[in-house]
């Protein structure tokens, strides 16, 4: 097995006082609404989780999870629902809230089949941004950090099913 050398990207305490003020913006600009904050299974369940708590709004949550065919670091293009929402989004609020934007072929396709469902308005949260990898164009409405190239690990995110539950985000070298 080859080793994976990695650095800090992303402290856990940079991570935390970004997330708290997400949680701020978003509770500013839903405040009073019907809001459904769509965690994109599995990478950002501990930015949902984490988000969810420091929200200052009533708000609920569910869980959509996707599947690209292929394997490795890089989205394929091809996408499919493996695990769809359980609540009504009609006439809601709706926030997706995704760990990183890449190429942005998983996002596109989530707008369009969350869209379907006639909410009342659609916005991404993304954790992470990498701008420059774009093949298709979308942006989110909320970014935590907008970074360059690079793989990056933890918090959620993971390397073959790997280094999810490491609390800082780290970028693998090498
Ligand atoms: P996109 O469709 O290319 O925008 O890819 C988005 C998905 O690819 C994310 O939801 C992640 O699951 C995965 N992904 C892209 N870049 C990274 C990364 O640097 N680390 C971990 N997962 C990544
Ligand atoms: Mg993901």
């Amino acid at each position: 097995m080859t080793r994976t050398n990695k650095k800090v990207l992303y402290s856990k305490e940079t991570i935390e006082k970004r997330v708290q003020e997400i949680a701020q913006t978003l509770s500013d600009d839903y405040r009073g609404r019907d809001v459904v904050l769509i965690c994109i299974l599995k990478g950002a369940f501990i930015f949902l989780a984490d988000l969810s708590r420091h929200m200052a709004i009533p708000h609920m949550i569910d869980f959509m999870r996707v599947a690209s065919y292929g394997s490795g670091t890089v989205s394929s293009g091809k996408i499919t629902v493996t695990k769809d929402i359980e609540t009504d989004i009609e006439g809601k609020d709706v926030v997706i809230v995704e760990d990183i934007i890449d190429t942005g072929i998983t996002l596109a396709f989530l707008k369009n089949k969350l869209q379907e469902k006639t909410p009342r308005s659609l916005k991404i949260c993304a954790l992470l941004d990498k701008k420059a990898r774009r093949e298709v164009e979308i942006d989110a409405d909320y970014v935590g950090f907008s970074m360059d190239e690079g793989f990056v690990v933890g918090y959620g995110l993971d390397f073959d099913e790997k280094f999810r539950s490491l609390p800082d985000i780290y970028v693998i070298e090498g």
